[in-house]
């Protein structure tokens, strides 16, 4: 949560800055600062709001600096305002500072420093923490370097920062604990970013900071990383970057999020590719395969995971039982770490992430690894903390996901999950040779099934239409789509702001069904395998209260469609791949109603892509 970004080179640092914010909103939209260093004095402006305010008040400035900084904010510490906006400045006014996380001790500084005459002007922690490092270069005579670390070393929490003092427009001070930061390397020139899409169109050499290091970015010299710890000089190991620009724009799509639902056939092909080689009978995945025993012998399976990666991984525990017979528990990371957990030496601990940067997960995977477990991950986003921490993992190559409702990761999520669960069940001997090459020439056909599912996107725009005013949903289904009725009513709230609840079908009598009046539109999920004849009683029970039923039924079935008011085919497939198909129309619906109602679907309020915050 919140973007950083930098400049120090030759070029003008402002429309990279700019530019590089407008590409990491999605981190935090609350507002917006930059900074450009000029010898001797700051150029500094800030708003409430998005990027584009700040771009329009920002024309009043000169812009010709090349070195700078900026920051797009998600508000933790102080309601989103001017002043509470990024950048911060130290009350001798020589300092400027950015930051993505949270200084969990900084009342206590904050105290300490009033005492010894610092003023603050916002509820920010970041505020504390520039003046806690003008603290330390006055009490120390310390270059900015020393003076950051030793600030650093006071405070606990969780930051990526970036400094900068107007003394010295040649030097940026950057470092990390808990919160990414990449630095792109140019000819010359070096760019700061929490991830590497605003300078990806400038070079393809990155450095991605570790946990606990700070690094020195000179002018016309090499970087210097080092410990926060003990100042020890680390060798920072460059890495290519794999994707890009075009990767990262709209590509003629309204949002991000359209074009990423329309991605899914491309995206779940690319998970798969090198991975499903049905030809030859096998699945190819390093991470099981290296560690083919470890697998073998788990007692447990745990998945850790948040939000729509937590509904992944409740599919992933229906296809692991299913297929490969392994108990499979699926947690919540933020319940997870908190609730001291039993671990054991041979449970396998997986984590599931799209950013592979939440908070939560990394905390509960660090648990889990201290008290001795495997740790796997399937992320999406390469060389994240989730990433690097873990024994072994997945990529699941849906390539950037910029919209905040995730949609394409999620299905790649799904595409990993059938993958592990075939494998492990061919060579654990629970699957038979013929059922597993079944499933892997259904699993082959994903994609086009999806391309297919596509096409229901004017008849799911007329539903649309009908049911944008509604004020709750509730969505149903059983088996492997009860969890595709949960992300569906997640994608709906978080973009349209509409109340929705998912629910197991069954469950529905146990409660939700005192809901039920003509006004409730009810989104069923009954496929055809998937305990068809329970779903069908299921939505009589609606019926007969005059809920509005919108069912997603596999092509060319009668029963539901006599029953249902709206209905949307799928193709057929085996059920246990009919979540990745059925989200589809349901990705499709949020988005639209989020639209007709005039809703900002790539930037939901209160949101935030990657929450780096517990
Ligand atoms: O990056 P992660 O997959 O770890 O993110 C987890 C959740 O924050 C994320 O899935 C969130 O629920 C999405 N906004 C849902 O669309």
């Amino acid at each position: 949560m919140c973007g950083i970004v930098g400049y120090i080179g030759n070029r003008e640092a402002y429309p990279i800055i700019i530019n590089g914010l407008k590409r990491l909103e999605y981190r935090g939209y609350d507002s917006a600062g930059f900074v450009l260093n000029y010898p001797e004095n700051f150029e500094l402006v800030k708003t409430k709001g998005k990027v584009s305010e700040l771009e329009e008040k920002a024309k009043a400035s000169k812009l010709t600096a090349n070195v700078g900084m900026g920051h797009t904010r998600w508000a933790t510490h102080g309601e989103p305002n001017d002043c509470n906006s990024h950048p911060h400045m130290s009350n001798n006014g020589e300092l400027v500072l950015v930051h993505n996380g949270i200084i969990e001790n900084y009342e206590s500084i904050k105290i300490k420093l009033k005492e010894l005459g610092f003023t603050f002007q916002s509820d920010t922690d970041t505020e504390v923490l520039v003046n806690l490092v003008q603290y330390f270069q006055d009490k120390e005579n310390a270059n900015l370097c020393d003076a950051v670390r030793y600030a650093l070393n006071e405070v606990v929490g969780a930051f990526a920062i970036a400094v900068m003092n107007n003394r010295n427009t040649d030097e940026i001070v950057v470092a990390r604990l808990g919160s990414p930061l990449a630095i792109g390397i140019g000819e010359d020139e070096y760019f700061i970013a929490s991830d590497a899409s605003p300078f990806v169109e400038f070079t393809k050499d990155a450095i991605y900071l570790e946990d606990g290091e700070m690094a020195c970015i000179r002018r016309g010299e090499k970087i210097d990383v080092r410990t926060i710890i003990s100042n020890e000089t680390v060798a920072p190991s460059v890495q290519e970057l794999q994707f890009d620009l075009e990767q990262i724009e709209k590509g003629g799509y309204d949002h991000f999020m359209l074009k990423e639902i329309y991605e899914q056939p491309k995206s779940i092909h690319d998970t798969m590719r090198g991975r499903l080689l049905t030809d030859e009978g096998i699945i190819r995945m390093a991470g099981i395969w290296d560690h083919q025993e470890r697998f073998n012998s788990a007692k447990r399976i745990i998945i850790v995971a948040c939000g729509t990666s937590w509904h992944a991984g409740l599919v992933g525990e229906y296809l692991i039982e299913e297929l490969a017979r392994i108990p499979v528990e699926v947690e919540y990371a933020s319940e997870f770490r908190y609730r001291n957990p039993i671990i054991k030496k041979n449970d396998i601990v997986i984590a599931i992430s799209q950013s592979g940067e939440t908070a939560d997960t990394l905390a509960a995977l660090k648990l889990a690894k201290e008290q001795g477990a495997f740790i796997y991950g399937i992320c999406n986003v390469v060389g994240s903390s989730i990433a690097r921490i873990t024994d072994a993992g997945s990529y699941t190559h849906a390539g950037p996901e910029i919209g905040v409702a995730s949609t394409k990761a999620f299905t790649a999520q799904l595409t990993i999950l059938s993958l592990i669960a075939l494998k492990l069940g061919k060579h654990n001997g629970n699957l038979s040779k013929a059922r597993y090459h079944e499933l892997c020439l259904e699993l082959e056909n994903i994609p086009k099934l999806v391309e297919e599912t596509l096409k229901t996107n004017d008849a799911v725009v007329e539903i649309a239409k009908k049911f944008k005013d509604a004020e709750n949903f509730l969505y149903l289904g059983r088996g492997y789509n009860f969890p595709t009725a949960l992300e569906g009513a997640l994608k709906l709230k978080e973009i349209s702001y509409i109340h929705a609840e998912g629910y197991p079908a069954a469950e529905m009598k146990h409660g939700p069904i005192a809901l039920i009046d003509e006004n409730m539109p009810v989104v069923v999920i009954a496929t055809k395998k998937g305990h068809y004849d329970k779903v069908v009683s299921n939505i009589q029970e609606i019926k007969s209260r005059k809920g509005k039923i919108i069912a997603i039924v596999t092509r060319g079935d009668s029963q539901v469609r006599e029953l249902a008011d709206y209905c949307i085919e799928i193709p057929d497939t085996a059920e246990e791949f009919t979540p990745i198909v059925a989200s589809i129309p349901l990705q499709l619906l949020s988005y639209h109603i989020a639209v007709m109602r005039g809703a900002n679907v790539d930037q939901p309020r209160n949101l935030a892509k990657s929450v780096t915050v517990e």
